[in-house]
């Protein structure tokens, strides 16, 4: 017998990781004074419909909705937001603390087709604070996921939305729905359907030649009310204070309806299609809507899976990845930089270079297809003067250096970087 296709079993071996990845969670979630909830995995599936949307995939196709001996519909719970919801209104947590801020760890389950970072149950670290709708707190939410995949040694990056409010959206979706109406026939079948129920889901469509007809959509950012629009910048601002970079990406839809102004994604481009480390944003009438008060909430989920599997990414490659490579521009430079090769190789270090004489353009590909963390590059002026420059792939940032054979500034340069 085996498991059921997109269920995996987690062994021995890598529980470790698994480890590593809540242990940390749960430390910088209680630094930002989060605090553990759990809730059920099995919920009416009311809840779901209710809050992420009947004209999403995940309630249309991606439920594991079943009905009990009583005859009644219950759904395995697809994400962590609706459930912690349920809890915080059925035991009235706004009366507790002013800001409720909650996390919560565990399976959940949505019948997608399984790749490399997507199954048919997966883990999230799942993050709510319900109670304030200022903006520092969406920054202070988006800096939690951040550290967190910071202290956890991951490259991502950071996108960032506004999804408006009900004052707003609705002249945007109009404006976009006459947009696309004009583009019909160019949309694949499923936009085609979307344009009708839920439109904003056709700019992050994955086809390509749905891609190119929402190139020219009017931007929800233009559309935002003055609320929205001032809400966002002071998310903005805190951000650059924080020295949180991150790009505006107008075509983020996220694939649940209950988001309003803020959303993010934190994004990944080790795992092929599935880039979503993590994801979220701003719900500030979905309380009300699942028959709560009316308090706004922002929150994110990262999906362990993908942690732990960027996690073994990088233990790979950091094991093999170069951490030089030798740029050289020139016969002079070449014959020169063939002779530094070996002096790092005989020092214990994994160090390539090009010997066909590519241009520096071709090289630097070269040495960023390699994973190399640093770039040395010689041309012949720089050699003449006994110098070279150091390019830090990942920072971008350069710095001079002297050549001689004991390599006596390089080195030390190499082991800053480390
Ligand atoms: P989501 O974007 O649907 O948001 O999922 C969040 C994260 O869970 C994704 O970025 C991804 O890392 C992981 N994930 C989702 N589906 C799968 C899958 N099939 N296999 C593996 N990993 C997956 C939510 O669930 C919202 N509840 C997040 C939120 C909390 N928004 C506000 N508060």
């Amino acid at each position: 017998m085996k498991a059921l296709k997109g269920f995996k079993d987690i062994l021995p071996d890598e529980v470790g990781l698994w480890q590593l990845v809540e242990g940390r969670a749960r430390d910088i979630f209680h630094r930002f004074g989060f605090e553990e909830i759990k809730v059920p995995i099995l919920e009416k599936t009311e809840l779901f419909a209710r809050s992420i949307g009947e004209a999403t995939d995940i309630v249309e196709k991606e439920m594991y909705t079943f009905s009990d001996r009583n005859g009644e519909s219950l759904t395995m719970r697809p994400e962590g937001t609706a459930p912690v919801l349920r809890a915080f209104i059925e035991h009235a947590l706004h009366l507790r603390r002013p800001v409720n801020r909650l996390y919560t760890v565990g399976p959940m389950f949505r019948h997608e087709r399984p790749q490399k970072g997507r199954l048919r149950q997966f883990h999230q670290l799942s993050v709510e604070a319900l109670g304030a709708d200022h903006p520092r707190l969406d920054a202070e939410v988006i800096a939690m996921a951040w550290l967190l995949a910071g202290e956890l040694g991951l490259t991502v990056s950071l996108e960032l939305n506004s999804l408006g409010c009900l004052q707003c959206r609705p002249g945007y979706r109009q404006a976009l729905v006459a947009f696309l109406e004009q583009r019909r026939e160019h949309l694949c079948e499923d936009c085609q359907r979307r344009t009708e129920s839920n439109p904003l889901r056709v700019l992050d469509c994955k086809s390509v030649h749905c891609r190119e007809q929402v190139a020219a959509a009017p931007s929800i950012l233009d559309g935002l009310c003055q609320g929205c629009a001032e809400h966002l910048e002071q998310v903005r601002a805190d951000l650059d204070r924080l020295q949180i970079p991150y790009r505006l990406n107008p075509f983020m839809v996220r694939g649940l309806d209950y988001y309003t102004r803020t959303t993010f994604e934190l994004l990944t481009d080790a795992l092929g299609a599935q880039s979503a480390v993590g994801a979220g944003g701003r719900y500030d009438g979905l309380i009300k809507q699942l028959g709560g008060p009316d308090l706004p909430g922002i929150g994110f989920a990262m999906g362990m899976e993908r942690l732990v599997l960027l996690l073994q990414e990088q233990q790979r490659s950091e094991a093999v990845a170069p951490q030089l490579f030798v740029a050289c521009l020139g016969d002079a430079a070449a014959a020169y930089g063939f002779g530094l090769l070996h002096n790092c190789r005989r020092r214990g270090l994994r160090v390539v270079m090009d010997v066909q004489g590519r241009s520096l353009k071709n090289q630097m590909k070269q040495a960023d297809r390699l994973g190399a963390g640093q770039v040395l590059i010689i041309g012949e002026d720089e050699l003449n003067r006994g110098r070279a420059v150091l390019r830090d792939m990942q920072t971008k940032l350069e710095q001079e250096i002297g050549l001689d054979d004991d390599l006596s500034e390089l080195l030390p340069a190499l082991a800053a970087a480390q």
